[in-house]
């Protein structure tokens, strides 16, 4: 299991890269024009956040193949570090996804919607399928069960494509595809920091400092004796 932060925005994948078990960014053209700045500055700023070894997802807007392709090998030329491609599982983009991943070009096929999509570019060569869970919930669909049906479907064929499960609106959401055999998820900043956000564990841990202040006295703040 891996978490990723689905964010642009540099500051809050600093904070979070600092404090939380993150694996990469993953971005999306919605999540980078939020940033209103130069994109290839904004890649370049994430990437010395996160350092070389994490990935950083980063994805085509071209409409054709060859144009996905082109943007593909421009993203991996110009960036330092483990960049990932996101390509949509369009018709033009599963073409586009099987061409680049017999270069063994990294790929994740994304704005999955149906169990059959994901098959698709799994048998395309994809590395990674992102399934937009809140987006199906929206769409009167169920996002969590396409994620098992795609894990079911991943497991009885032994593909070995990933899924980052994405697109979630609350912990609930992450929670449900986590155990229904999402191997890894992205997650907007905000969703993250509610994951540990539980009101009894500050106020515990506040009772345990009065306690051990009553018996050792208030000046100390921690156990180090000097
Ligand atoms: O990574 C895909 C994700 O960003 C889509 O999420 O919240 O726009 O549905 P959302």
């Amino acid at each position: 299991m891996r978490l990723f932060i689905d964010s642009a925005n540099v500051e809050q994948i600093r904070h979070l890269n600092e404090y939380y078990p993150i694996a990469g960014v993953t971005t999306n053209p919605s999540i980078i024009v939020k940033e209103n700045r130069p994109y290839l500055e904004l890649f370049r700023d994430i990437r010395e956040v996160i350092g070389n070894e994490k990935e950083l997802f980063i994805q085509v807007i071209g409409d054709t193949a060859e144009e996905m392709i082109e943007e593909a090998k421009y993203i991996l030329h110009e960036l330092p570090g483990n960049s990932v491609v996101k390509i949509p599982v369009t018709e033009e983009g599963l073409k586009a996804i099987k061409l680049l991943s017999a270069q063994n070009v990294p790929i994740l096929a994304t704005t999955i919607y149906t169990p059959l999509q994901a098959l698709m570019a799994a048998l395309a060569g994809a590395k990674y399928v992102a399934p937009y869970v809140n987006r199906i919930d929206n769409l009167t669909g169920n996002g969590v069960k396409v994620v098992a049906e795609i894990a079911q479907l991943f497991s009885t064929y032994q593909l070995p494509t990933e899924i980052i499960a994405a697109s979630f609106k609350n912990v609930q959401q992450v929670h449900d595809v986590c155990l229904s055999g999402s191997q890894t998820v992205t997650v907007g900043p905000d969703l993250i920091e509610k994951f540990i956000a539980f009101p009894a564990t500050p106020a515990d841990v506040s009772v345990f400092k009065k306690e051990w202040q009553k018996t050792y006295g208030t000046d100390k703040t921690n156990l180090i004796q000097s």
